[in-house]
């Protein structure tokens, strides 16, 4: 598991393994658009501000992925122990 930090709001929410980041998001009222929920439509891409992304989508090139600065909460995860999202 692992924590989300919203930067508007400063607040940290718990990412079970069970639950996919946006689903988190969405169960705190954090609006997030989400489509495909499978990492391949790009509806739900997000900026990172800190952390390091565990991405597990197929819509961001690898060149982004290595960046760091851009995340699919629908499926992707977070190697870090918090993840802040520019949100
Ligand atoms: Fe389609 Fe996340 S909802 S990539």
């Amino acid at each position: 598991a692992f924590k989300v930090k919203i930067h508007s709001t400063g607040d940290l929410y718990d990412v079970p393994a069970d639950q996919s980041i946006s689903d988190v998001l969405e169960s705190n009222g954090v609006f997030v658009a989400v489509s495909c929920e499978a990492g391949v439509c790009g509806t739900c891409q997000t900026g990172v501000l800190d952390g390091v992304a565990d991405h597990r989508d197929v819509f961001l090139t690898t060149k982004e992925h290595e960046e760091g600065k851009l995340i699919m909460p629908c499926c992707s995860r977070s190697k870090s122990a918090v993840l802040e999202l520019d949100l």
